[in-house]
């Protein structure tokens, strides 16, 4: 189907797979359009998308490739990292996790134990999925245990049945705190009530990258799902780290969430620029940063199933590309906007008022699915509501209104795209997930930021150890090499 643009800009419709995006209301006219695929040609866009799927190191400064494209190559054609096809481990670690999927038999919990790139996509995926229709699921009760803070543990371990519970702990470097102690206390927590060695080992699994402190861990070798350098913590729900989709709702869904996916590279890699959605998406992002200066950006489902999208969107976009010097270390003009969000029509009654009449230009990436996310008798008539609600927040944000009281006045151009999902399956998931990482790539690209490191999250790691052991002394605490004054006094205030 060959779909005509609708308004009088002149790139606002584009679609692949049955996925519609309307930038209409971007305000781009023709010459804007037509400069901005320039400067994506200036920037080499082109060359770093080829690059990107041949495994070259895109990931300069750790000098490794970004291939997490491997992980959805469902097709196994070979992908070469140093010479050698990774596909054969990468389906190996498919044919583990299929045969797991039919073992689970008397399972009624799973704790889920990682934090970051080893959270948000099985959270986002469980939750969404969990609202699909008829899906089949094993009707596990699967919990997330990623902070640190015990309340979470709490509530888990309460709601738990030990005799009955499996455990998967999931940490790339295998030495994240917040999950090596949290997977600490799970362990103790089985024994305390009562279950063997023999049977907690049957009931730990792990997916990691560092397979020898897994085992170091206690973890069976046999239990141990790997991935690999390769994959970026942010990019890893397509490996196994996705085990929660496939033990959940079956190894065929699994497959086809990684399908959508291989379909959206696939686009991608070989669209022109002019066609190719992730790339519009960046693009139009880029124009408004360059005419507007804007500092952040929303992204607002209308669908109660992606509430968990925006927060992974923030670990996707503000970790890749939240970075102030480019990939030669020279100070970039531009980088990530504040991204943020959260589901429709909820968003509206909370912060919807500062994008309408705020003092700062915000786009806004509406999402929204054409069928509704029930089989209730109300699902139609409620369906109807969302989604007119949806194309009515966008011609007010756009349109605005002008009356003859500053307060009523809405300003009006204020842009926003608009992204059609078919339906909110499996397959469209993964295609969404992926539209947005080539986004973050591509706009990566644009900017010549490497989006695949995150050097900003360590220093406070490091700074976190001097201060936890000053807090667990519980005694006076001067300023020192490590503890400016202003911490110290805190601590202080702590341990008094
Ligand atoms: O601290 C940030 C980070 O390294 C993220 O990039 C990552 O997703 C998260 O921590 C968890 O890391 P890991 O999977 O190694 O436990």
């Amino acid at each position: 189907m060959s779909l005509k643009p609708v308004a009088k800009n002149s790139h606002p419709l584009h679609q692949t797979n049955g996925i519609v995006l309307d930038s209409a209301y971007q305000g781009i006219n023709q010459a804007g359009w037509r400069s901005l695929f320039q400067q994506a040609k200036d920037a080499k866009l082109e060359q770093f998308i080829a690059d990107l799927f041949a495994g070259k190191a895109v990931n300069n400064s750790e000098n490794r490739p970004a291939l997490h494209s491997a992980l959805r190559n469902l097709d196994k054609s070979p992908v070469l990292v140093d010479g050698k096809d990774v596909m054969p481990d990468v389906a190996e670690v498919w044919h583990r996790i299929e045969a797991l999927c039919n073992k689970w038999v008397g399972v009624t919990d799973v704790i889920h134990i990682g934090i970051g790139g080893s959270d948000f996509g099985p959270r986002l995926a469980i939750e969404a999925l969990a609202h699909v229709p008829d899906i089949d699921s094993s009707g596990m009760r699967l919990h997330f245990l990623a902070n640190i803070d015990t309340a979470e543990l709490n509530r888990i371990l309460q709601r738990a049945l030990p005799h009955s519970t499996k455990v998967i702990i999931v940490s790339k470097s295998f030495t994240t705190l917040e999950t090596t102690m949290n997977a600490k206390a799970v362990v103790k927590w089985l024994k305390n009530n009562g279950l063997t060695d023999s049977q907690i080992g049957k009931s730990l699994f792990a997916v990691t990258a560092n397979v020898p402190a897994a085992k170091e861990f206690g973890i069976d070798q046999d239990h141990i799902y790997p991935f690999w350098d390769w994959v970026g913590g942010r990019y890893s729900v397509w490996s196994a780290v996705g085990l929660p989709i496939a033990l959940q709702y079956g190894f065929d869904t699994f497959k086809e969430f990684l399908s959508g996916a291989q379909a959206i590279d696939q686009h991608f890699k070989t669209a022109p620029l002019e066609e190719n959605l992730p790339v519009i998406m960046a693009l139009s992002l880029l124009y408004q940063q360059e005419k507007h200066n804007i500092k952040s950006y929303a992204v607002i489902p209308y669908a109660d199933a992606l509430d968990w999208f925006p927060k992974w969107l923030q670990q996707l976009d503000m970790e890749s590309n939240g970075k102030s010097v480019d990939r030669d270390g020279k100070p970039v003009k531009f980088s990530c906007p504040v991204v943020f969000g959260s589901s429709g029509s909820n968003a509206q009654h909370s912060y919807f008022q500062l994008l309408h009449q705020g003092t700062e230009i915000i786009p806004i990436d509406f999402i929204a699915v054409r069928e509704p996310m029930s089989n209730l008798p109300e699902a139609k008539a409620h369906h109807r509501i969302l989604l007119s609600n949806c194309l009515a927040q966008a011609q007010a944000l756009a349109n605005g209104k002008k009356t003859d009281n500053p307060n009523n006045t809405y300003p009006g151009k204020r842009p926003s795209n608009l992204l059609i999902l078919p339906k909110l399956n499996a397959f469209y998931l993964g295609a969404l997930l992926a539209l947005y990482e080539n986004r973050t790539a591509a706009l990566g690209a644009l900017w010549n930021i490497n989006s695949f490191d995150q050097p900003g999250v360590e220093l406070g790691k490091v700074l976190a150890k001097p201060i936890e052991a000053a807090l667990k002394n519980d005694g006076t605490v001067q300023a020192n090499a490590g503890i400016d004054e202003v911490t110290a006094a805190r601590i202080n205030l702590f341990n008094q």
